[in-house]
Formats: structure tokens, C-alpha cells, sequence
């Protein structure tokens, strides 16, 4: 096999009380990517469609994540990269993680699976960090993995598989500006109140506990961010007008997708998850800022060949 075209998948981090550690994969969004052996030496993106993004490999995420791995082979070819981007850059569903993640998938399908998950993770957090300036996993691991993902540490990278029920579905509105994670990172504080970490692990803890089980009401109940949400949610338009009018139409909870500006609610059931859908609609029609919304069942698969 000299050539594969694989789709990568959006993805949800943090999943409110999770900063940088908990993370969902999405099915109903993703990229789609081509990879090409060619005789010719390195990595080579060749093809870029939708968006307006570097050629240059090293200025490129999936570049950068493939180029990782290229110097961990000892290989007398190199690989050609097509990218057909559809999750918008600076969205808050894992856009620079789809792309980090297409390449090294790809790249080692092509080679036989050389190289477990937690190694491509390992590979693909480079071009996460070109991205965000910063080395971390969320995004990363579900696109990955498929599910849930706990990143247990970075330094050694350990990721955890934890299970999704079964009825679980996510709706997610990205009103259509764009918040780059750098300066969505630049609006934390660097020291939190004792109090406050105490809440946001119980709730992490607990939130974990109820995806093991399937206990809706916990998960509902541990859907609470309150260290990120207060900075964040200032950058985003109508944040807390959209999440409470989701509680009110059924939903679990609700949060910031990633860094922003896109917002996540949880639900149980599809009919749900497209009620809250037309309550974001009706939310966001009236404020003159464009968007889209994905009601989307948890993509328990991760990344994959097409
Ligand atoms: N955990 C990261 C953040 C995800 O919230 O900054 C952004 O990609």
C-alpha cells in the first residue's frame, strides 16, 4: 500500500472540569487527509483545500507531527501529505489536533504500525505545540483513541481509555469568530484558590466515575468548571445566555469546547441533542454573528482509513 486517505476527527477538550487532561472525540466533523510513499526523501505537503494554511512543513501542524516521526525512522523514501481541512482553525474542536494527528495515523498505516497510539501521541504533540504553544494532549488522545481520554501525564505521556455510554450525545455551536488557544491560555490565572481545586476534582473524579457507570444524573451533576469557565467565558459571545437556555431544553451541562469559541453541551439521546441544537439556534440567530452547530453521537473509533 503506497497511498491511504484517512479521516481525522474533531474533538472536545477539557470537557469543562477536565483542563488539559479530559477529552471526547466527534464523528459527525472531522478532516480528511491523504498520505502518499514517494521515492523522494521527507515530508511534503503538497495539497491544502479550504483553508488558507503553510505549505512550508515545518510552519505546518501536520507537518511538524510527521516530521517527528520521520526522524524516528530510518526510511529511504519520504511522504506526500494532502490535507482537505474542514474543521476551521481556531474553532475549539481540535482543528491543529486533527491535522497533527491525520499525518502520523496515516504515515504509519503506510508503514505497518510500527508505532503504537501513545507514540503517535507522542509524535503529534510536537505539531500541537506549534499550534498552541504549549505541549498538551486533550485533543490529541480522544482523536487518537476514540471516546473518552484522561491524559494521565505529559512527561511521561500516559493516557487512560474511559468508557462513553452508550446514549451519550454532544451538541456543539461555533459562532464564527475565531479564539486562538494562545491567547485564550493568556487570560488564566497562574495560581487558583484552594477551594476551587477541591471543587474541580471532585467533580473530575466524579465526572470519571459516571462515564464508568453510566450515571447520567452524576455526569449532569459534574459537568462544572469553576476555574477556567469565569476567564474564558468573557472572550466568548452569549456564553452563559446559551448554556443556561441548553439546561432549560434538557441538557446534562454545558461548557467551552476546548479553548473556545465553540460550546459543548452534553445529552441523553439524539432527540435531545437536536432539541438543544434549535435552543442554540434560536440563541444565536438574533445576535448577527455567524455560526454553525454539530449534534454528534461519541465517536468511540478515533481516527480512521476511508
Ligand atoms: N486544553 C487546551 C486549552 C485545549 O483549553 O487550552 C485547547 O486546544
Amino acid at each position: 500500500m503506497n497511498e491511504i486517505k484517512i479521516f481525522s476527527p474533531a474533538t472536545v477538550a477539557n470537557v469543562a472540569c477536565g483542563f488539559d487532561v479530559l477529552g471526547f472525540c466527534l464523528d459527525s466533523i472531522g478532516d480528511e487527509m491523504v498520505i502518499r510513499k514517494t521515492d523522494k526523501k521527507g515530508i511534503h505537503i503538497t495539497k491544502i483545500k479550504n483553508f488558507d494554511l503553510p505549505y512550508e512543513t515545518e510552519l505546518n501542524v501536520a507537518g511538524v507531527s510527521a516530521l517527528a516521526m520521520y526522524d524516528a525512522l530510518d526510511v529511504d523514501f519520504g511522504f506526500e501529505i494532502e490535507i482537505y481541512k474542514n474543521i476551521k482553525p481556531g474553532s475549539g474542536i481540535g482543528s491543529s489536533a486533527a491535522s497533527a494527528v491525520g499525518s502520523v495515523f496515516g504515515m504509519n498505516e503506510l508503514l505497518g504500525r510500527p508505532f503504537n497510539k501513545t507514540q503517535l501521541t507522542e509524535f503529534a504533540i510536537k505539531g500541537e505545540a506549534l499550534a498552541s504553544k504549549c505541549e498538551h494532549a486533550d485533543n490529541l488522545a480522544p482523536a487518537l483513541f476514540g471516546g473518552f481520554t484522561l491524559v494521565k501525564s505529559v512527561s511521561p505521556l500516559k493516557i487512560l481509555e474511559i468508557p462513553s455510554p452508550d446514549n451519550l450525545y454532544a451538541t456543539i455551536i461555533h459562532p464564527q469568530i475565531e479564539i486562538k488557544t494562545s491567547e485564550s491560555r493568556a487570560v488564566l490565572p497562574k495560581e487558583v484558590a484552594l477551594s476551587d481545586a477541591i471543587a474541580q476534582w471532585a467533580n473530575l473524579g466524579s465526572l470519571v466515575h459516571a462515564l464508568h457507570t453510566s450515571d447520567y444524573n452524576l455526569i449532569s451533576d459534574s459537568l462544572k468548571d469553576v476555574i477556567v469557565e469565569p476567564y474564558r467565558s468573557k472572550l466568548i459571545p452569549h456564553f452563559n445566555d446559551v448554556k443556561q437556555a441548553v439546561l432549560n431544553a434538557g441538557a446534562l451541562g454545558a461548557g467551552i469546547s476546548g479553548s473556545g469559541p465553540s460550546i459543548f453541551s452534553l445529552s441523553i439521546g439524539q432527540e435531545t441533542a437536536n432539541k438543544v441544537k434549535e435552543t442554540m439556534q434560536s440563541v444565536y440567530s438574533n445576535t448577527g454573528i455567524e455560526f454553525d452547530i454539530h449534534v454528534s453521537k461519541i465517536n468511540t473509533q478515533g481516527v480512521k482509513i476511508i
